[in-house]
């Protein structure tokens, strides 16, 4: 039952801003949204925990189905957990690449450069692991969540962006299947892994594949 506040309900507190200032804002968010990039190596360079706090915060910051946020957020620093999780996911990623994924997904991955190696697993000083809630486990019985993977996607899509703004990486990693986390994490079995994201800062001579975004027109249709 999800806890019932007095007053039922409160103003909304809006930005207000002049029509100039949204034009330019969503013209800005835009264009810094634009340099979000997937990141595959990192710096060793440590990131404070009040700074994974606010991100987590961001993340949480998201809509979901009937406000009952259906996910944990698991944030790693330990080396050995860290170290564990390495060695897990190349053991799921070797399979991947030798035989479990087809050849047109192989092919999809060629411009990524990606292989079975996945050292930025123990490089970067975060990782954050989304897990998903199907239900709650409370004192009653189970409880239902509504539009999971949605709501976990969307809470997903904030941390990322709040990654980017705070000048850290990430990349959106799933080494699956990744039921090996639920275990080395000890999470209970009515949450499963989501997303895998080592989170820092980009190492020196970093590198990103040249990809081609879609085009507005692309991506859109108009009803005018
Ligand atoms: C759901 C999802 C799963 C992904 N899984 C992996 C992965 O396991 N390994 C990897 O290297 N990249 C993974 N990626 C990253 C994509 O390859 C990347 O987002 C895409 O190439 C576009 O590049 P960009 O993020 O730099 O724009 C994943 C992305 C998404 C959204």
């Amino acid at each position: 039952m999800m806890e019932e506040l007095q007053p039922a309900f409160i103003p909304y507190v809006g930005a207000n801003f002049s029509l100039e200032e949204s034009v330019q804002r969503a013209e800005d968010f835009a264009a810094d949204l634009q340099k979000r990039r997937s990141v595959r190596d990192f710096s060793t360079q440590d990131v404070p925990k009040s700074i994974i706090e606010s991100l987590i915060k961001a993340a949480a910051a998201a809509p979901s189905g009937a406000n009952r946020q259906p996910y944990t957020f698991c944030a790693i620093a330990s080396p050995k957990i860290k170290k564990k999780i390495r060695e897990a996911a190349e053991k799921e990623e070797f399979i991947n690449y030798n035989g479990r994924m087809d050849t047109q997904w192989l092919d999809d991955l060629k411009p990524l450069g990606t292989d079975w190696h996945k050292p930025f697993l123990e490089t970067a000083p975060w990782l954050i692991v989304a897990f998903r809630k199907g239900y709650e486990i409370e004192s009653d019985g189970k409880h239902q969540n509504y539009y999971v993977q949605e709501s976990v996607g969307l809470a997903c899509g904030f941390l990322l962006a709040a990654i980017h703004q705070a000048g850290l990486i990430t990349l959106t990693h799933t080494p699956s299947p990744m039921a090996f986390l639920q275990k080395i994490l000890k999470r209970p079995e009515n949450e499963k892994p989501f997303l895998l994201l080592p989170v820092g800062y980009p190492a020196k001579d970093a590198q990103v594949p040249n990809l081609r975004k879609k085009r507005l027109e692309e991506v859109s249709v108009w009803y005018l």
